[in-house]
């Protein structure tokens, strides 16, 4: 300590802290946004903020932030500290620099360090000047400060200096507490973390600032796999050219307005719509720092696209806007000041830049919506390509549909299809005409076309089934006439549903039928049962699966059974080698007749289920298909009970339920 005892004062009037707004500064995270600007200027390059929310007291908790800056003499609390409106950009004006690393400085106003009275009743500051050494400690109370009516303007308030020495070890910063918290609940952790790092454009590596909160850095939690579109890097080529843009490596594009000021920029697009009203929309920073809350650049009416704005989420970078002569941020340093000439002409381009993007993401999204419905649809361009002029009017009311943003990929090429399928067939033609050639849908346009579509999806696939179990009542006469020639087994290979409606997204494997062919020459060509039998292999995806049909009527003995473990064995040992085939589930069936004539024979299948083999026998094979077609049936029926067409649809479910019974 020193001899004489040192005295700090405040010397304005207590209230206009509350003049100042720091009401403001409610949220935890905009009062110690202020304090972490502050640890900037003073060159820190590491933030440690601590929560201390142990005690069931909230009384307290405490928040403390600790700096590695260049702190404040004593006389520099006094001069710089405690009073209002201290203009830290003095000597060089707005563009001022920091001392020691040259940063763009973010104070300018002179307040920001009563912004933790927002949240608290106390400030604490210990400050250790790198430059002096010496070591400064007192404590602001809100309320002794507000006390206004005994202490006037002209009277300065005493503050009490709890420790001052000069000369000490002690590390240079600053550490600021607050206590006595105004808040509600605990702090979490995370939602503060990204709600902080969104108020700055700060990379701590490049910047070398380091924030962190207690002891994990303090970093946005971005979604890159939710992302869509990046604009600049996904502009038209053209666009960029025009605007003689440079895009760097973080896809921030560097250009500059009529003005000649400039301005950096990313506007990202997402799949999803963007909840968190902290990021929906377009931020601006200034010297690192948020100087505009998202914003949609004043924008009303106008826009290509309606929804397009929910789905959007940027920043823009212009520093000049904290170095213009007069201050056009505002206190609570959340808004821009738009009327000023300069800004309003940021904002002319802002308005013209939201309103392109939005038009490129809109038809980029339709067409989109149109690819993917080219790919998820079986001969999609051959089906528009056989209507002949007629596809232009179905492409056309398609890419309407595809125009509705708020329908998902998934929902727009369900409905395609139901509307391709629904011209082929000669319905609602009336309908998609009328679509193709309105020049935007509206609701009820819309509205109707699902129903219509919806039931026609239904109707179509309750013929197809129908169709379907026709075609297995075929297959059925077949069997029972004990006759297996190759078309029919070709036509099984063709068309596996016949067997189990699971198997309908199984095509024939060709690559694998020749280790197939090759496995069973080396063992199996000299066997007369497996002579006539039906090689099929099926595969979809990483699963593969292995068909052998007797012939019906042969009953099936221990030897068959044998041959086809060993059948699949060796084929199961081959593909599992090929590792380029890509399989990774391997599953056999040997459809046969009497099974269980012999004995031992049905442990003996039961075994095999360990291995996912399975012996089968024709009846119960076709009574399983038709079964389950039936159930299909039934399961759309339900679905579309006002459709009398729908419903309309029979097959003789007697007959088969007997036939399933009596196996
Ligand atoms: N952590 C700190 N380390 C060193 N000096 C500080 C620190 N915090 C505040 N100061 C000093 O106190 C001054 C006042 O801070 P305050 O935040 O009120 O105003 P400002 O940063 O100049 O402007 P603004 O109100 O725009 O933030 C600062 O200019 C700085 O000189
Ligand atoms: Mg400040």
């Amino acid at each position: 300590m020193t001899d004489q005892k040192p005295k700090l004062t405040l010397g304005f009037h207590g209230r206009i802290i509350d003049h100042l707004g720091i009401q403001m500064y409610q949220s935890p995270t905009a009062a110690i946004a202020e304090v972490v600007s502050n640890a900037w200027d003073a060159d820190a390059d590491d933030v440690k903020i601590k929560f201390d929310f142990t005690s069931s007291e909230k009384s307290d908790w405490t928040i403390e932030i600790t700096d590695n800056g260049n702190g404040m003499t004593l006389k520099e609390c006094q001069s710089r500290f405690l009073s209002v409106g201290y203009n830290r950009r003095e000597s060089k004006g707005p563009t001022e620099k920091s001392k020691e690393k040259s940063r763009p400085v973010m104070g300018r106003k002179g307040i920001g360090k009563f912004a933790g009275f927002g949240i608290a009743r106390y400030i604490g500051i210990k400050t250790v000047s790198r430059e002096t050494t010496e070591v400064t400690e007192f404590e602001l109370d809100i309320q002794s400060i507000r006390k206004g009516d005994s202490y006037v303007s002209t009277t300065e308030l005493e503050i009490a200096v709890k420790n001052h020495s000069e000369k000490t070890i002690l590390p240079h910063g600053t550490v600021i507490t607050l206590r006595d918290l105004k808040i509600g609940k605990r702090i979490q952790d995370a939602q503060f973390s990204d709600s902080l790092a969104r108020r700055f454009a700060i990379n701590s590596v490049a910047d070398q600032f380091q924030i962190s909160l207690n002891g994990n850095p303090v970093i946005e939690s971005i979604d890159a796999t939710g992302i869509e579109m990046s604009f600049p890097r996904d502009l038209p080529e053209a666009d960029k050219k025009e605007r003689n843009i440079e895009i760097d490596t973080d896809g921030l594009g560097k250009e500059k307005l009529p003005n000649g000021k400039e301005v950096s920029w990313k506007i990202n697009f997402y799949k999803e719509l963007v909840k968190n009203e902290e990021i929906a929309g377009v931020t601006v920073f200034a010297h690192k720092k948020l100087a505009q809350r998202p914003f949609m650049f004043n924008l009303t009416g106008g826009m290509a696209s309606q929804a397009g704005p929910e789905y959007m989420s940027g920043k823009v970078i212009a520093d000049w806007v904290d170095e213009l002569g007069e201050d056009v941020i505002s206190t609570e340093r959340q808004r821009l000041n738009w009327e000023h000439p300069e800004l309003s002409e940021m904002q002319e381009w802002g308005q013209a830049l939201i309103r392109r993007l939005l038009s490129i993401w809109k038809s980029k999204r339709t067409e989109k919506k149109m690819q993917a419905l080219e790919s998820k649809m079986d001969s999609f361009s051959s089906r528009i390509g056989a209507l002949g002029s007629e596809g232009k009017v179905v492409k056309g009311a398609l890419t309407k549909l595809a125009q509705i943003e708020k329908l998902t990929t998934e929902q727009f090429t369900d409905m395609g299809h139901a509307v391709l399928l629904a011209w082929e067939q000669g319905r609602l033609k009336e309908l998609i005409n009328q679509i193709a050639n309105s020049a935007e849908l509206d609701e009820t346009g819309l509205l109707e076309l699902l129903t219509e579509a919806n039931a026609i999806t239904a109707l179509h696939t309750a013929e197809t089934v129908k169709t379907k179990l026709l075609a297995i009542e075929g297959l059925q006469k077949r069997i029972d006439e004990q006759q297996l020639e190759n078309a029919v087994r070709d036509y099984i290979a063709k068309n596996p549903w016949l067997i189990s409606p699971r198997w309908e997204t199984f095509a024939k494997e060709m690559t694998v039928d020749k280790i197939c062919q090759k496995a069973a020459s080396s063992t199996l060509d000299k066997d007369e049962a497996f002579n006539g039998r039906v090689d099929l292999v099926l595969s979809s995806d990483k699963q593969l699966l292995l068909l052998e049909f007797m012939r019906p009527g042969l009953p099936l003995d221990r030897d068959h059974l044998n041959r086809f473990n060993e059948y699949i064995d060796i084929i199961h040992e081959k593909i599992t080698a090929d590792t380029a085939l890509g399989f990774d589930h391997i599953s056999g069936y040997l459809i046969a007749d009497k099974l269980e004539d012999k004995t031992g024979m049905s442990k003996a299948i039961k075994d095999m289920k360990q291995n996912e083999r399975y012996a089968m026998s024709w009846p119960t094979l076709i009574a399983q298909a038709r079964k389950q077609w039936i159930e299909f049936l039934d399961h759309i029926k339900l679905r579309a009970p006002e459709d009398q067409r729908v419903q309309a649809i029979h097959v003789n479910d007697k007959t088969v339920e007997d036939k399933a019974n009596n196996k």
